[in-house]
């Protein structure tokens, strides 16, 4: 149970927001208000189950909307706000930085600013228990040497792709409102997260789909790349958590303390495929691993110090990478009707443009 009883949620259609939505009701039984412009990312039937239930509703709109925000936040008087909506795939990004501008930072600035003229006018309690917390990534750290000791929250920021500097400047913004104005704002740097309802634009999920459909499965150059692996119910719980606890004017790192190179990833994903579809004339599926061409910029290592939410907040990551990915397997398994429906032409168009100029390497 918490203390907040209604959210208003960005990007609450995406891959964390509708898990965190989910789980936020389950978990709290509290109202929530999700504002969600539905990029091609949003899919509304990830939220499906919650259609009719009173505690939900959604608001399809752009966080860049002020007056939008402003409205929404009278009427409903949440509690908090927890930012999710961004562009979030660096492949996109560099292909198209444009939109990572728009919704990063200009809509994160929209949004702070309907957020301050509402909380500068709550009465005491209200304004005083009032949290803005932003979601943001591990990326804006830039990247590691193989021997560098995992970032901290006092690491220097050093964003390397149109993603990572876009959301290091909404980082910036979030601190700044805190500093100059007041806002309460709290924000996270989180690992890699897998888990039900990722976008087939990810690795994870593109492997597990392209895998079991027989097709090639496009590894960045050496595969040597290291990510640190969280799966997002943990991630989820974190926020919770943070929400509940956490510091105002504070960033909390948030990780799976599970490095793991990208060509091990994606061998794991591939045993468990061989394990649960031994019958598939694909298997061994790692007979589809293909090295292609590498992302240019590609941030060599991430890895997250995450001491200080462990013990100031008590929270630490709980799923394994081995039980965390079969859960996420056994999901892309029983929801295909899932998958099928967000194979939209936009997405089949992405595929073509990520893929087309990567020749095997
Ligand atoms: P996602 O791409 O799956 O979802 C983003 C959501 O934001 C979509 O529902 C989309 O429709 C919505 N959106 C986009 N632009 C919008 C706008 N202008 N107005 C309103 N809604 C808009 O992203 P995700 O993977 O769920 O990531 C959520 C947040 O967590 C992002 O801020 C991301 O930077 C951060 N994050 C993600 C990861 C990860 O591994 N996925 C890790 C660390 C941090
Ligand atoms: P991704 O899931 O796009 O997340 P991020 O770039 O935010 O870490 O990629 C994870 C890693 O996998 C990254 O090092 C790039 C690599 N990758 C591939 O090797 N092949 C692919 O087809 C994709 C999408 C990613």
């Amino acid at each position: 149970m918490s203390h907040i009883k209604t959210i208003l949620v960005t990007g609450g259609a995406g891959f964390i927001g509708s898990n965190f939505i989910l789980d936020w009701i389950a978990e709290t039984g509290g109202k929530v208000i999700n504002l969600d412009k539905l990029t091609y990312a949003g899919n509304l039937q990830n939220l499906a189950s919650l259609e009719n239930k009173p505690q939900y509703s959604f608001i399809n709109g752009d966080i860049n909307d002020h007056k939008l925000i402003e409205g929404l936040l009278t009427s409903h008087q949440p509690g908090a706000i927890v930012h999710f909506a961004a562009e979030s795939h660096v492949d996109r990004s560099i292909h198209g930085p444009e939109d990572f501008i728009h919704t990063n930072v200009n809509g994160t600035f929209h949004l702070l600013e309907a957020a301050r003229l509402y909380w500068t006018k709550l009465p005491g309690k209200q304004q005083t228990e009032f949290r803005f917390l932003h979601v943001s990534t591990d990326e804006v750290f830039g990247s590691l040497g193989p021997d560098d000791p995992p970032f901290t929250e006092a690491t220097p920021y050093a964003p390397n792709s149109p993603y990572s500097a876009s959301k290091a400047a909404s980082d910036h913004l979030v601190r700044a409102y805190h500093h100059t104005y007041g806002l309460p704002v709290i924000t996270t740097n989180c690992t890699n997260n897998y888990g039900p309802y990722q976008f087939p634009e990810k690795l994870i999920p593109l492997t597990i789909l392209n895998a079991l459909e027989g097709k090639s499965l496009p590894i960045y150059g050496d595969g040597r790349n290291v990510r640190d692996w969280l799966y997002v119910h943990d991630h989820c719980e974190a926020l919770r958590i943070v929400l509940e606890k956490g510091r105002v004017g504070e960033t909390y790192n948030i990780g799976g303390k599970c490095e793991k190179t990208n060509i091990e990833v994606v061998k794991i994903v591939c045993a468990i495929l061989d394990e649960l579809k031994s019958e598939s004339n694909h298997a061994p599926h790692a007979s589809l691993i293909k090295f292609v061409k590498d992302r240019p910029g590609h941030d060599h290592r991430y890895a997250m110090n995450i001491h200080k939410i462990e013990h100031e907040l008590g929270w630490t990551p709980k799923e394994s990478f081995d039980t965390g990915l079969h859960k996420t397997v056994e999901w892309y398994l029983g929801n295909l009707d899932w998958v099928e429906g967000i194979s939209t032409g936009a997405y089949k168009k992405w595929v073509d443009t990520n893929y087309k100029d990567r020749a095997a390497l």
